[in-house]
């Protein structure tokens, strides 16, 4: 009887082991290799930063003041920063591209007028590419690594417009 319950303990705690390493499975180390930050993509992403989005996101991508403040209708609309304190780290490399590419509105009313102009007429690919690159160099290695596993899981790679 002794000897049955100590097989219930070790099938119990060799069941709790595969769990535990399930949970690190579950966000495994990527397996492309973390791409190091191309600096000549870093400058001109800088550049066109500078030019189109600082009006809004600020100069050094802090966010316009009282970002975070909700406005009237409850809802943040001001430009949010790109560096740590925002939340575009959080955001796969394919949803960045598609943001700058075609705007940003309330996601609950799609007939409102956008919060964010689309870009995608105006800037061309490897703009839009040098831009998230830009971003990424204002980020602490941690955002970079979540960065980059969230576009490792994105369901679709980042787009490129037909040439
Ligand atoms: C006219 C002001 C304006 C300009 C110019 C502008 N943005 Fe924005 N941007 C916004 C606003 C406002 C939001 C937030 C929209 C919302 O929450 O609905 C936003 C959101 C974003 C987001 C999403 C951030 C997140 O965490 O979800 C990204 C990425 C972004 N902008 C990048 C850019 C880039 C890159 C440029 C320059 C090419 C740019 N924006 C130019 C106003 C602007």
């Amino acid at each position: 009887m002794k000897w049955k319950r100590l097989e219930w303990l070790l099938l119990a705690l060799v069941f709790g082991l595969a769990a535990c390493s399930g949970q690190t499975a579950a966000n495994p180390a990527p397996l492309t290799p973390y791409p190091t930050l191309d600096g000549i993509q870093v400058a001109r992403g800088r550049e066109v930063y500078t030019q189109r989005c600082a009006s809004c996101h600020g100069q050094n991508a802090e966010g316009a003041p009282n970002w975070a403040t909700p406005g009237p209708d409850g809802a943040l609309y001001l430009a949010p920063p790109h560096d740590d304190t925002g939340h575009t780290w959080h955001h796969s490399d394919r949803v960045l591209y598609m943001t700058i590419r075609e705007g940003m509105g309330d996601p609950l009313r799609s007939d409102a007028p956008l919060r964010m102009p689309p870009f995608g007429d105006t800037l061309s690919d490897a703009d839009i590419r040098a831009l998230i690159v830009y971003v990424r160099s204002l980020w602490s290695e941690e955002h970079r690594l979540y960065q980059w596993r969230e576009t490792l899981k994105d369901f679709a790679p980042t787009p490129t417009p037909p040439p």
